[in-house]
């Protein structure tokens, strides 16, 4: 099967379920007229994430990487009134956008965007006893993700749901012929193997073909 015939599928699920409202389509142009990289999570996926939130009831939710805040708005909008995502992102740059994305969808009471690397503020929550998040969600800097995975699990409970972006990169994983892809090769395996986690990585469409992995702690 060629590309043209996976777009046309991702075309012919977006025709039948996406309905972007202008929060949603604001946060991608405001994000793309800043110049900021289109590597946003695609609308399928936004609703795939989305229902993950609302069918696990989540209320602590926690973003690695938030950039315009695309995928963030998608998450938040399953919280229930009560319920807080907190996002971190190493660009203030990219998070000053994100904020004006979430103040525009209604959802700043709900977001919290933390600037700085994203592994200091893990190894930061987790000194300070934070509680053990519902969700948690990875989609930084590939070569980090392995490490992202470790500080996940010590945010986590039993049952958190830990899902990682980017696990199958058209094929790169398999072919290894870029850093990201073999980095992300070496997080799956890691993933796949790890004692704590029960899990699989589901193939997407997103122009090419994408996967995100879905862990459950186990304990
Ligand atoms: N989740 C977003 C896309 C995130 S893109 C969405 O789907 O809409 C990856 C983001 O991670 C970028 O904004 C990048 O600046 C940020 N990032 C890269 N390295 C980081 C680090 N060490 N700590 C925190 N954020 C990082
Ligand atoms: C890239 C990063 C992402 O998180 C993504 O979802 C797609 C592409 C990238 O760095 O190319
Ligand atoms: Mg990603």
């Amino acid at each position: 099967m060629d590309g043209a015939n996976l777009g046309d599928i991702e075309s012919y699920v977006e025709g039948l379920f996406i309905e972007e409202d202008s929060a949603l389509r604001l946060a991608l142009e405001d994000a793309e007229e800043a110049g900021l990289p289109e590597i946003h999570v695609s609308p399928m996926q936004g609703r795939l994430l989305h229902l993950i939130a609302a069918i696990s009831g989540a209320s602590r939710i926690l973003e690695v990487g938030t950039l315009g805040g695309y995928s963030t708005i998608h998450f938040a909008r399953a919280l229930p009134e009560d319920g807080r995502l907190i996002t971190l992102e190493l660009s203030g740059e990219h998070a000053d956008i994100a904020r004006r994305n979430f103040e525009r969808a209604g959802l700043s009471e709900k977001i919290e965007v933390r600037v700085g690397d994203a592994k200091e503020a893990m190894r930061a929550m987790i000194s300070s006893g934070e509680s053990a998040f519902d969700i948690i969600f990875i989609d930084a800097e590939k070569e980090g993700y392995i490490e992202y995975l470790e500080l996940s699990l010590a945010l986590s409970r039993i049952g958190t749901v830990i899902i990682a972006d980017n696990t199958i990169r058209g094929g790169s994983v398999i072919r290894g012929d870029t850093p990201d892809g073999r980095a992300m090769h070496d997080f799956n395996r890691h993933f796949a193997a790890h004692e704590r986690l029960d899990g699989t990585i589901v193939p997407l469409i997103r122009q090419y073909v994408d996967g995100i992995a879905i862990g459950r702690v186990l304990h």
